[in-house]
């Protein structure tokens, strides 16, 4: 346990009903749990700028972030740590293992893809490439991509400050892991996914709640 400093479980009130339910008792109920802390936005603030609020609340060097539909695995943290350590321009994220919607069915994702996006920028796994795939000896050996998924990654706080951090005027999600991405290159930096870690994740068929602006206006955005 002594490699995480802290918790942060971020209530994002995406919900007007839900909002109106729970008010302060969940923080209550969640904070006892160890090392957790929870921050609670007192309006809908959206996925970014509550990742932005938790990011700058943490004190520890080292930042991870992860979607709450996630279930890790055991020593999933280190192998992704010990990569950021190495080298704090390294921004890394695991295997996102798929989590059945309809079951919680827990299936084993493919070891053999990278991340990346078509001309709608919609973000795409894809087959890392032959001679990329030949040059490797050891299957646990990170994979170089050229956009991370976004929902799951460790990066090092003063990097992720460097960077700029998010762009704070995006209200949902979507685009915050081509924006990130495209700067950790820009600014001479990498990204690439740790075989060795990884984490089940819940992949929605769609957003389940509504966007005010209409979800194509939002999105684009
Ligand atoms: C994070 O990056 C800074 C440089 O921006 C470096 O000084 C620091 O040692 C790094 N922290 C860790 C835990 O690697």
């Amino acid at each position: 346990m002594g490699i995480i400093n802290c918790i942060f479980l971020l209530i994002l009130c995406a919900r007007a009903n839900y909002f109106l339910l729970s008010l302060a008792e969940d923080c209550q109920l969640l904070t006892k749990i160890p090392k957790v802390k929870c921050l609670r936005n007192s309006r809908r603030e959206g996925l970014i700028r509550s990742r932005v609020r938790g990011a700058d609340s943490a004190t520890a060097e080292i930042l991870t972030f992860l979607d709450s539909h996630c279930e890790v695995n055991s020593e999933w943290l280190q192998p992704m740590l010990q990569r950021v350590r190495e080298d704090y321009t390294r921004v890394v994220s695991p295997i996102i293992d798929v989590i059945s919607l309809d079951n919680f069915a827990y299936l084993a994702a493919s070891a053999d893809l990278r991340g990346g996006f078509d001309w709608s920028l919609h973000f795409k796994w894809e087959q890392i490439p032959i001679e990329q795939k030949m040059s490797r000896t050891d299957p646990t050996q990170s994979i170089r991509t050229p956009v991370i998924a976004g929902g799951i990654f460790v990066i090092n706080k003063s990097w992720f400050n460097h960077l700029g951090k998010y762009d704070t005027q995006m209200d949902i999600w979507g685009g915050e892991n081509f924006e990130l991405s495209f700067r950790v290159w820009m600014c001479g930096g990498s990204l690439e996914i740790v075989p060795c870690s990884r984490v089940g994740h819940v992949f929605r068929k769609r957003h389940p709640y509504d966007f005010p602006e209409g979800n194509a206006l939002t999105y684009i955005k």
